[in-house]
């Protein structure tokens, strides 16, 4: 695929927007299915596209953070530190929204979820747009979020109206959703921006502790998401023997995602390396759950990660991943 955009693209990509058409786009984390944020008519066709229910509030995309007070209204202090920090990036801010933003944007909540990526394209976009994109990830409601152009077409075929081959997502995983609509921040979804990170800007208001796995109040954070169609496991590395060998009275081809050394040499059993490094494996991550699940495996065995901060966001995504029966 051709991922070289010109000026003529842009140009075009900005007029669908304006004509309340779909533009799918790349941002540093996943691609994103963008409409025209003030348009409802607009916003609607991404929940048709998706397949994604009206009561899931999306995400709306920025230029820059001095566009947020036409979206969001009491923003605190907190809120613009953290915005200086790590926008533009991968972190979405939930605050209070202003009158004027439509119930299909927020789900009929009272708060606005918003974000500045980092990705010269989304930017090109954006400024060129001049106001806000309302996008959610580029997929199927459920389905794993495309980390690149040909994802994008594989999930949503025609119901885009054109697609913006940046190439593939310098991050590959979703941003970090912080909620500061109320009075104690929480993180609503790990992303690539640690709490460590957060906790360093917010200084004596710590986020709430405990569990960073929050189940929280949001309807688009359902258990099972981001998830392939065929069977997911997660098992320790130190079970992983026996959890083949007892694979293999059942099924027909096991996919095993795993930084070990393959040790089991059968044809019903297929080794995939996956890095050892979070950063590499959450860029891999959805690309090879995409080629896993394309293939004939009738089963998928991932082995844990660590339990360190640094691999939070991909132990959300692996355990979600693996949740099965509500999608
Ligand atoms: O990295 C990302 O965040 C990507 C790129 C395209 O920017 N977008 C993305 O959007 O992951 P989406 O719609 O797939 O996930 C957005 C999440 C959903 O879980 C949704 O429920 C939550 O953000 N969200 C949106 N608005 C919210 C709100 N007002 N309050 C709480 N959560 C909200
Ligand atoms: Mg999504």
């Amino acid at each position: 695929m051709n991922n070289t955009i010109t000026t003529i693209d842009l140009q075009k990509a900005v007029e669908l927007l304006h004509a309340g058409k779909l533009v799918a786009f790349p941002t540093e984390t996943v691609y994103g299915l963008g409409a025209d944020a003030a348009n409802p008519e607009a916003v609607k066709k991404i929940f048709t596209a998706k397949g994604r229910p009206a009561t899931h509030p999306v995400i709306v995309h920025l230029e820059n953070q001095e566009q947020l007070s036409a979206w969001a209204c009491k923003i605190s202090p907190l809120a613009w530190q953290l915005a200086q920090k790590f926008w533009p990036g991968p972190m979405t801010l939930v605050l209070e929204r202003a009158p004027h933003v439509s119930d299909t944007i927020t789900g009929g909540q009272n708060t606005i979820a918003v974000r500045v990526p980092n990705h010269p394209i989304a930017q090109k976009l954006l400024h060129g747009f001049g106001s806000g994109i309302a996008a959610p990830s580029a997929n199927r409601f459920g389905r794993i979020s495309p980390t690149c152009a040909q994802h994008v077409s594989q999930e949503l075929g025609s119901a885009v109206d054109l697609i913006l081959d940046g190439g593939a997502c310098t991050l590959g995983i979703e941003s970090t959703i912080i909620d500061l609509s109320s009075a104690t921040p929480q993180i609503l979804r790990p992303g690539s921006i640690s709490p460590f990170q957060i906790n360093s800007v917010l200084g004596e208001q710590t986020l709430s502790q405990g569990n960073p796995f929050i189940r929280p109040r949001v309807p688009g954070n359902l258990l099972a998401h981001y998830a392939p169609q065929t069977l997911l496991q997660i098992v320790p590395e130190t079970k992983l023997k026996p959890a083949i060998d007892n694979a293999l009275l059942t099924q027909q081809s096991i996919a095993v995602l795993t930084p070990m050394a393959a040790f089991i040499q059968d044809t019903h059993v297929h080794w995939y390396s996956m890095p050892v490094e979070p950063v590499k494996y959450a860029h891999d991550l959805y690309a090879r759950l995409r080629e896993v699940d394309q293939g004939e495996h009738t089963l998928i065995l991932v082995t844990e990660v660590p339990e360190t901060e640094e691999w939070f966001a991909v132990a959300d995504r692996l355990a979600k991943a693996s949740t099965q029966g509500t999608r």
